[in-house]
């Protein structure tokens, strides 16, 4: 299949577009580069011994996105461009709605004008608030504390309600979890600009000598050591996890959606011990405050995407800690290193 890829230079993104070319696709991508760089497609070719189809532009110029679906055949579309911030998105509600919301409303537009019926999304389990309990099912409530979350089910919203519309379309809805980790090579990995919000790169960061130590957001939680768990995912099961839920989906129609996530639980002070061992360095860390918005425990129940995709997270914590390693003290700078 000739597969789209919005978002395609960006952390999930460019792990994605390996695993579609390993998987025998073709791929090409769109990406205006607000929050990814050149680079990291440039390696992604590399990797795979062929250059990468690159389409500089923004999903939410309909004209732009138009003009690439009349230049390429396109049988379906992996739709990850998006801001992602959840802080930010609390200050400038307004640019998350636009990015998130319109963006996807103008992707539906062009693949509808140019019948192009199978998308899959990145949602996120921020889609679940904070659930009663766990590990969490794709039934569970849904609710949004933050405009970040609340663009995601707006768009899943949107996706359902447009396959409602139009029984041709197939559209898979894939919650991640905690996504880390990177490519084996060490040559693509996670790339933030700024100070990290997520944990991970934070860590990495710490042991690398950027940061002097990690701010631990809580120890009272009501979790086995306090501190707060959640669902870490290898980004490389998750690109495979759209592999095959493209695959699966492709000619039929209907809107289905799915956890990737491990069904396996850590806490910070696991993910900093585990990190610690793999690359040598010590993690400095204080407990502070918890972080306002944040939720005690978060982890899926993976069932359903191995029921129906065929597909599960294989990659341990310890291939998680490694690889993340590898890609940051390759790259102190990341990709401008
Ligand atoms: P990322 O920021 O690395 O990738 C997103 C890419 O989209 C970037 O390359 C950015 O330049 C591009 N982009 C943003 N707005 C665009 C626009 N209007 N037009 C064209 N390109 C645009 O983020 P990621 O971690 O790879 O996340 C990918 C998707 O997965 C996002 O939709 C995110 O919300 C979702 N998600 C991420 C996580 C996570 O923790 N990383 C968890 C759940 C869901
Ligand atoms: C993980 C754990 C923190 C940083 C966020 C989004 C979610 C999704 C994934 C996109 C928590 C603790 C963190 C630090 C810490 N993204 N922590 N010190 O909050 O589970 O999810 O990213 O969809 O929507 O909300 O991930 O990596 O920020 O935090 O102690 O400096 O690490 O409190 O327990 P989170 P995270």
């Amino acid at each position: 299949m000739k597969i789209l890829v919005t978002g395609g230079a960006g952390y999930i993104g460019s792990h994605t577009c390996i695993e579609l070319i390993a998987a025998g696709h073709d791929v090409v991508v769109v990406d205006n580069l607000c929050n990814a760089s050149e680079e990291a497609l440039k390696r992604v070719g590399a990797i795979c011994g062929q250059d990468i189809d690159f389409i500089e532009a923004d999903i939410r110029d309909f004209n732009a996105l138009d003009e690439v679906f009349s230049n390429h055949a396109v049988d379906a579309v992996i739709h990850f461009a998006g801001l992602k911030a959840v802080g930010e998105s609390t200050r400038i509600p307004l640019a998350y709605y636009d990015n998130n919301v319109n963006g996807s409303r103008v992707l539906l537009s062009v693949m509808e004008k140019h019948k192009v019926n199978t998308l899959v999304f990145s949602s996120s389990a921020t889609v679940y608030g904070d659930p009663a309990s766990v590990p969490i099912r794709e039934d569970f409530p849904l609710s949004a504390t933050n405009p970040y979350g609340q663009t995601k089910l707006v768009v899943e919203q949107m996706c359902r309600e447009t396959v409602a519309a139009n029984p041709d379309l197939s559209i898979v809805l894939l919650r991640y979890f905690n996504p880390v980790g990177a490519h084996a090579s060490g040559q693509i990995g996670e790339d933030p600009k700024g100070i990290p919000n997520n944990l991970m790169p934070f860590i990495a960061q710490v042991a690398v000598g950027k940061r002097e130590y990690l701010s631990v957001f809580g120890d009272d939680y009501n979790t086995p050591d306090g501190t707060g768990v959640r669902d870490y995912i290898h980004v490389v099961d998750l690109a495979q996890g759209h592999v095959a839920a493209i695959e699966k989906s492709h000619g039929k129609a209907g809107c289905h959606t799915y956890n990737l996530g491990t069904g396996q639980g850590y806490s910070v002070l696991d993910m900093v011990k585990a990190f610690a061992q793999a690359s040598g360095k010590e993690i400095p860390y204080k407990i502070v405050a918890r972080r306002p918005g944040d939720i005690g425990q978060c982890y899926a129940d993976p069932t359903l995407a191995k029921e129906n995709l065929n597909w599960a997270a294989k990659k341990s914590l310890q291939e998680m800690v490694e690889d993340t390693w590898r890609w940051q003290s390759n790259n102190p700078q990341g990709y401008s290193s």
